[in-house]
């Protein structure tokens, strides 16, 4: 399945506008048949705006433009451009990106849209055809219990990472993290550490977050109102403060993406990562509280219906927690293996392992960072 776009060079906007139109159409999958249209517009060349109407496929509309739509979009041009350089690498949650967007009306639709404009590298997919060959070769899908490695060697990781077989990691104390971390501890000794920039003006040190996340804790998802935003730092980038403790383990820092901290106040019956799939080792490092996770062989993507337009990550159609076997049939065959991750464990997975993550207590806090290679 190589959805990859031509990464072409568009010298004009309007061969660009033409262009992202036809990245919308060419990524777009509609299994749970959402129905809508949007209007796009670009304030630089108002002639040019265009509706997409969502249907099996998707429509390119340009009459009647007079018309109501569900959802209206103002993407400057500059953006559409950016979205060409960038979309085997881009993140919609970039403030410079998503800041230049203006939406109105149904968001879930624009939401739904935004998948269709991302693909993969080559390199990516490379990836996930080698982790699905060695994971049908090995059986993996059969796997009903997780290797635990007591205290390895690096040399002992690289094996784990050469077999793409995924392990926890134990015997990491005495040095943190441990079981004796809690959000008070958190809140003494990185007090300043900044966990949460959620824009140019707002940016909250761990002991306001702390503070924050205890009220929560002690009146947990009561009022529940639009734009409320959950006590979790949802994979923010690890204060430099905190990577004594909690840094990469068993090779250089250097060897890693920068690591995210995944703290705060989750709900334990609805996945904190839903399901999906990542192009290089991730390594989990668990410290407040458990979290389970059920993790999916690569070669059972097919069972799973992984989305065709991803980048650094691929997420699928098909959710184990509420199940639709009607639109995806083939998940009632797939197996998953089930690893609970205690404080102070550590979780080696392998590139292209499908994984969804639940927090098994509440307050909750992981580390995770990716192996670069
Ligand atoms: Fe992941």
């Amino acid at each position: 399945m190589n959805v990859a776009y031509p990464a072409a060079q568009f010298d004009s906007d309007i061969a660009a506008i033409a262009g992202f139109a036809d990245l919308l159409r060419t990524g777009f999958e509609n299994p749970e048949g959402i129905v809508g249209t949007i209007l796009f517009s670009i304030p630089e060349y108002p002639d040019q705006r265009f509706i997409v109407r969502c249907t099996d496929e998707l429509l390119i509309e340009r009459d009647d433009l007079e018309r109501a739509t569900d959802t209206q979009v103002i993407i400057p041009v500059a953006t559409i451009h950016r979205i060409f350089n960038e979309f085997k690498v881009l993140d919609w949650r970039d403030p410079a990106i998503i800041g230049t967007i203006t939406f109105t009306g149904n968001l879930a639709l624009a939401n739904h849209l935004a998948k269709s404009c991302i693909r993969p590298s080559n390199w990516t997919m490379a990836r996930f055809r080698k982790a699905a060959r060695i994971h049908a070769a090995k059986g993996y899908r059969h796997l009903t219990e997780v290797d635990y490695l007591h205290q390895p060697t690096q040399r002992q990781i690289l094996e784990v990472m050469e077999e793409s077989r995924p392990v926890i990691v134990t015997g990491l104390e005495p040095t943190p993290p441990c079981e004796d971390w809690s959000i008070d501890r958190l809140a003494d000794c990185y007090r300043d550490a900044v966990v949460r920039v959620r824009s140019a003006t707002q940016r909250q040190t761990m002991a306001e977050f702390v503070a924050e996340l205890k009220a929560f804790e002690a009146n947990p998802y009561d009022e529940m109102i639009e734009g409320f935003v959950k006590p979790y730092t949802e994979g923010a980038n690890l204060p430099e403060e905190m990577f004594d403790n909690f840094g990469p383990l068993f090779f250089d820092p250097e060897d890693f993406a920068p690591p995210q901290l995944w703290l705060g106040s989750v709900p334990t019956h609805i996945p904190t990562s839903s399901l999906h799939r990542d192009p290089l080792t991730g390594f989990l490092q668990q410290v407040i509280g458990r979290k389970r996770l059920e993790l999916y062989s690569a070669d059972q993507a097919e069972l799973l219906y992984p989305m065709k337009s991803y980048n650094n990550y691929q997420p699928c159609w098909f959710k184990p927690d509420a199940p639709n076997y009607e639109i995806f049939p083939k998940a009632q065959v797939a197996n998953s293996l089930s690893v609970t991750l205690n404080p102070g464990e550590l979780l080696v997975q392998p590139a292209g392992w499908f994984h969804q993550v639940y927090a098994v207590d509440s307050p909750n806090m992981s580390v995770s960072y990716f192996w670069r290679y």
